[in-house]
């Protein structure tokens, strides 16, 4: 008998076993490939390896800028992925050590939801039975792939790739397109066009990186221009063969030839073959909605991360999992989603966290809004060649308080923690004056940027 069954070990999961085996409850973990799950194994963390990569690439190559003779800086794809697979196992063994410390149980196996019994809810692995009182759904999510035409055939044949296979390449291709332009599709775009493919972004709406602020996206378009990604907008795909895609722009149908194709359009939440309805837990397009406490419709199961359909990121899905945590000890806590960072990882990279200017509005806020170019850092200046980057602050202005900041340029993506704070503890613009930044650094273009208000 366990205190808690958690179905998946990905930062959902692992996050809720190792809070709930610290403080003290008999957890249980399945995970049927490996732990960590897709952030880990197949997203976030080997993503990262590969723009690492391909950012001292960059630097190399533009180094006679700043005064630094590089010749002949070229990628070395199989050294990157060798490379990869270490930081993925070293992560990946981090995991099973904290499992093991906080005493977790895993079982490395696919679970199935039986029944609820008198005890609490049966679980089925391997033909083994196991019992826990409290049970958390986090199985994650999956690729879309949509029913075009040849597109099946050519996932089959090996010819569309998704995240996962993508990550695996052993060669560059020589030409990669890539369906949809939000973040899959942008950061893999940026490491394969490093590492040598011509590389084609074919995305249905008129803009890329879906909810960015618009005119960060644009500046980002034109930053991945430079480096020789090509970007087919408001162009639908109608038909794969092999690694050719079809696309429809203005009723007119064009074919770009290709190796190999990336299949980037969306996840969905996974949660076929569970036995949700063994119990009778709601399930709606098969995400599991769930109230701030990360609890489902049935009392006893929780569900966290990408199941619920919520925010499909890694750092939300901590978050839901602490929760439900402190739900199942009596502590007091509940899922805030209104300051929740986003980044992108190309170079430069995107950051952003709250409001958008169309976002705010929508919501009713009577706002102000302030932008500042990057090169009021002089930091910025220092270390970055002709560099667009700008920082946004979308303030409320009935308490004057900042309910949004967007950001492209150098660091972004660590700094951005602290307007996610700003927001979170609802600071007013002239507190966050008074605050004392490092100097020299790109993050005082945020204060900065509170004095042009
Ligand atoms: P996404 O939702 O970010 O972008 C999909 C894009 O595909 C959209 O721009 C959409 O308009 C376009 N699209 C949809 N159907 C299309 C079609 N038939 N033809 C052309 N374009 C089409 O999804 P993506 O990039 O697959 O990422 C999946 C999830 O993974 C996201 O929820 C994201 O939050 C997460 N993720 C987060 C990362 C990060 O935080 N840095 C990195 C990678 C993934």
């Amino acid at each position: 008998m366990f205190d808690l069954i958690v179905i998946g070990g990905g930062p959902a999961g692992y996050v809720a076993a190792e809070r709930a085996g610290h403080a003290g409850l008999k957890v249980l973990l399945f995970e049927k490939r490996s732990l960590g799950g897709v952030c880990l194994n197949e997203g976030c963390i080997p993503s990262k390896a590969l723009l690492n990569s391909a950012k001292i690439y960059e630097k190399a190559i533009h180094g006679s800028q700043y005064g630094v003779e590089i010749e002949g800086a070229k990628i070395d794809h199989q050294k990157v992925m060798k490379r990869k697979s270490k930081v993925v196992d070293m992560l990946v063994g981090g995991v099973a050590a904290k499992m093991k410390k906080h005493k977790v149980k895993v079982i490395k196996e696919a679970a199935t939801i039986i029944e609820r019994n008198s005890e609490g809810f049966v679980i089925e692995a391997a033909s083994e039975q196991y019992i826990g009182k409290q049970l958390l759904i986090a199985t994650g999510s999956v690729p879309v792939v949509p029913g075009i035409l040849g597109l099946k055939d050519s996932v089959e044949a090996g010819y569309t790739l998704t995240n996962r296979e993508i990550l695996e390449l052993t060669e560059v291709p020589n030409k990669l397109t890539v369906i949809g332009g939000g973040v899959i599709g942008l950061e893999m775009a940026s490491y394969y066009v490093a590492a040598g493919s011509d590389v084609t972004v074919i995305e249905m709406l008129d803009h890329i990186a879906g909810q960015t602020d618009e005119e960060i996206g644009s500046i980002l378009k034109k930053s991945l221009e430079k480096k020789g990604i090509k970007f087919l907008l408001q162009s639908k795909v109608v038909e794969v063969k092999d690694g050719a895609v079809t696309y429809e722009k203005d009723g007119q149908q064009t074919t770009v030839d290709g190796d190999k194709i990336l299949l980037s359009i969306g996840r969905r939440a996974f949660t076929e073959e569970l036995g949700l309805e063994k119990i009778g837990v709601e399930t709606i397009r098969g995400t599991v909605p769930t109230d701030a406490f990360s609890r489902t419709n049935i009392s006893g199961v929780f569900a966290a991360g990408d199941v619920n359909g919520k925010s499909m990121l890694a750092h939300t899905a901590y978050r839901e999992a602490e929760v439900c945590v402190n739900t199942i000890l009596n502590k007091k806590d509940y899922m805030r989603y209104s300051a929740i960072p986003s980044v992108i990882y190309t170079y430069p990279e995107v950051a952003s966290v709250g409001e958008t200017e169309v976002t705010a509005k929508e919501k009713g806020y009577d706002i102000k809004t302030v932008q500042l170019p990057m090169i009021y850092s002089g930091r910025y200046i220092a270390e970055t060649e002709k560099g667009d980057g700008i920082v946004k602050v979308v303030v409320d202005a009935k308490y004057d308080r900042i309910i949004g900041v967007h950001m492209i340029g150098s660091y972004v993506s660590e700094m951005i923690y602290g307007a996610g704070l700003m927001i979170e503890t609802e600071l007013k613009v002239d507190d966050i004056k008074e605050l004392v930044f490092p100097h020299p650094t790109v993050s005082e273009v945020i204060r900065e940027a509170l004095f042009e208000l």
